[in-house]
């Protein structure tokens, strides 16, 4: 595959996309050891220090089935929370829709983004930002409660051998969806989700009410009890009540 590595770079999305549109081929990956403006979703920054995580994109051609950008979102979660499990973290866990959590703190941090035209999805970069190298005290104040690392989880990790473990896992997952179909995939996302069976709090802008997460359906978007109804919730925040 096609690897760009660069020291250091804005985005690593952004770094894609211009690859991508000159027509890179699908599975070519851009990792950077620092981002300067790493962008998370909801319009968030992503924050990535040098050599403390690892920081890369991964440029997607899906042809085979319309896959939107939601769907390869969920796609990517389980693979990432595999190969996490696989290296020391056993209680990694999903976040609807894409947060990667330890123990109630973020790892990991997924954006997925699409160029399509109304016929078929031309390309999709799928942004993956792990938390490895930082102590706890590192990360900024902001959400130093929120975030984790694996080091502040007391796990020594190789980036090298967990970047391949990714890779491998992404693989595997984007098969299954081939060769299985996708509701294979999301069985297997709300096998690996913290989030169903959960009193949540959504949050849409100002608004927000609390509910009872109960399930995703079959586009990924997570269906939330109310008590009078069921909402389907597209984007937006979820936060797991204690
Ligand atoms: C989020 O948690 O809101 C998503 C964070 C996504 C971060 C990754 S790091 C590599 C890629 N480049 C970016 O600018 N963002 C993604």
């Amino acid at each position: 595959r096609h690897i760009v590595y660069m020291e250091s770079t804005a985005s690593t999305n952004e770094v894609a996309k211009e690859l991508a549109r000159k027509g890179a081929e699908e599975g070519s990956i851009v990792v950077a050891e620092e981002q300067r403006s790493g962008r998370g979703r909801l319009q968030r920054g992503f924050y990535s220090p040098f050599a403390k995580g690892i920081w890369f994109s991964l440029i997607l051609r899906p042809d085979f089935f319309p896959m939107e950008a939601s769907k390869s979102t969920l796609l990517a979660a389980v693979g990432v929370c595999r190969a996490v499990r696989s290296l020391g973290l056993p209680n990694a866990a999903i976040k609807w829709p894409n947060d990667i959590m330890v123990n109630g703190r973020k790892l990991v941090g997924i954006l997925t983004e699409l160029s399509a035209s109304m016929e078929k999805i031309d390309y999709i970069i799928m942004g993956i930002g792990i938390n490895t190298g930082m102590e706890r005290a590192d990360f900024p104040e902001a959400f130093r409660e929120g975030a984790t690392s694996f080091r502040a989880e007391g796990v020594h990790v190789s980036r090298k051998t967990l970047l391949a473990a990714v890779l491998s896992e992404l693989e595997k997952e984007y098969a299954v969806a081939e060769t299985e179909g996708f509701a294979r995939v999301l069985d297997n996302w709300r096998n690996l989700s913290c989030t169903l069976g959960q009193s949540v709090r959504v949050v849409l802008g100002t608004n927000s009410y609390t509910g009872k997460a109960v399930d995703i359906d079959k586009d990924g978007c997570l269906l939330v009890d109310t008590g009078n109804e069921v909402n389907r919730v597209i984007a937006g925040d979820v936060s797991i009540r204690p």
